[in-house]
């Protein structure tokens, strides 16, 4: 095994660290084991990564003494359920989990907001690990400790915010994903060195392609950045209170249009990827950043394979309801993050008209 990066999140009593590196699945077993807990834990994981990677971990859980008992859901944003919720807490009592119990979520952000929400209120609280097999997990949702699942009303609505006590991720895994959810797990990555790195964002200038081809060093060293970034921010704020606002850089355009686009056009990444070029150039256009800044970010970005501009045909007032521009958040304006620099953010507070007329500049019939 090559060497790992290890970074710790520092959130007081429930600091916890992240270990990344390549080809480290079979060995959780032991580190598993050694932070303690009952003999007895619960794998969770989706129909696709059990194919993949469950016989890795169970057997590593295995030779560590540990007695893993698996649980697996459907794949896909349809299994962040409340019925998802209530079949893994019939399965942790069938398998005879206890309040000593740990948890681990092995998958994509999917899993590791079900599982987490799960373990957070599970006999109000048991321990909790995150093993990421996405990009996107890897990067942003295993770090940080939000948790939770969807309702029919709306992503998201109801969770908890919980800390796992370890964040365990192998680069390997990539390997399998798909090429889409690479890029998109991309855009997040792309987003790190916007806000708050420039010395990331000129690494992800000079060696895309080393990302895109998957290479061991290139990503860990990446997935570690990205982690330590995020860190910092979570550790500061860990409930969102006031900078954590700022990793939401791409966001505010980006949700509007998965909405807008019932979540079946885009991926996630996707939309935050247009999210962020809409968010670079309305900040050159009102003199907030160089122009330059809103090149570079908008050349990564199509390198990268995603999508830059905005779709034609969007109604004005899908967008504003979309955006919460109706909501009359902010004195009727929405806030947006904008840049000052690669690395440097500022908040850019839009009324309605301007929205729609960046909009409108920003899409591909423009
Ligand atoms: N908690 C947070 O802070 C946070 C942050 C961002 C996103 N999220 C949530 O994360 C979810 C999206 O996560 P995601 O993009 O990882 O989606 P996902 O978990 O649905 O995974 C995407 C797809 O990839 C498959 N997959 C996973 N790992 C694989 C691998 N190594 N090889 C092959 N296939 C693999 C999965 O089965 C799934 O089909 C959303 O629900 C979102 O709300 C949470
Ligand atoms: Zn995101």
């Amino acid at each position: 095994m090559r060497e790992t990066v290890n970074i710790q999140v520092d959130l007081g009593a429930r600091s916890y660290p992240i270990t990344i590196g390549a080809g480290i699945l079979g060995s959780i077993g032991a580190r598993v084991a050694s932070l303690g807990g009952s003999h007895r834990v619960g794998v969770v994981t989706d129909s696709t990564v059990r194919g993949l990677y469950a016989d890795d971990v169970l057997r590593s859980l295995r030779a560590a003494s540990l007695d893993p008992a698996l649980v697996e859901v459907a794949d896909g944003e349809e299994s962040k359920s409340l019925a998802s919720l209530s079949f893994l807490y019939d399965r942790f009592l069938e398998a005879g989990l206890d309040r000593r119990s740990t948890v681990i979520a092995l998958g994509g952000g999917v899993i590791g907001d079900l599982a987490g929400f799960a373990a957070a209120t599970f006999l109000r609280g048991v321990p909790f690990i995150q093993v990421p097999t996405t990009l996107l997990a890897q990067v942003d949702s295993s770090v940080g400790g939000k948790t939770g699942v969807n309702l029919p009303q709306g992503k998201n609505l109801v969770g908890a915010f919980y800390q796992p006590r370890l964040v365990w991720i192998d680069v390997l895994t990539l390997t399998t994903l798909p090429q889409r959810q690479v890029r998109a797990g991309l855009a997040e990555v792309i987003k790190y060195g916007a806000i708050l790195s420039a010395e990331l964002f000129e690494y992800l200038e000079r060696s895309l392609d080393r990302l895109l081809g998957l290479e061991d060093e290139a990503l860990v060293n990446v997935v570690g950045d990205c982690c330590r970034l995020k860190a910092s921010v979570v550790s500061e704020d860990e409930r969102e209170s006031g900078l954590r606002a700022i990793l939401n850089f791409g966001h505010t355009l980006g949700h509007a249009l998965e909405q807008m686009t019932d979540y079946r056009r885009y991926l996630h990444g996707e939309a935050v990827a247009v999210g962020m070029v809409f968010a670079a150039r309305l900040s050159a256009e009102r003199g907030l950043c160089p122009v330059d800044v809103a090149t570079r970010i908008e050349r990564l970005v199509e390198r990268a394979g995603l999508p830059s501009r905005l779709p034609g045909g969007l109604s004005a007032d899908s967008l504003l309801r979309a955006v919460g521009a109706d909501k009359k958040i902010q004195d009727g304006k929405v806030r947006f993050v904008g840049l000052q620099s690669i690395g440097k953010t500022c908040f850019v507070d839009l009324a309605g008209a301007e929205i729609l007329h960046h909009a409108e500049a920003a899409s591909v019939a423009a």
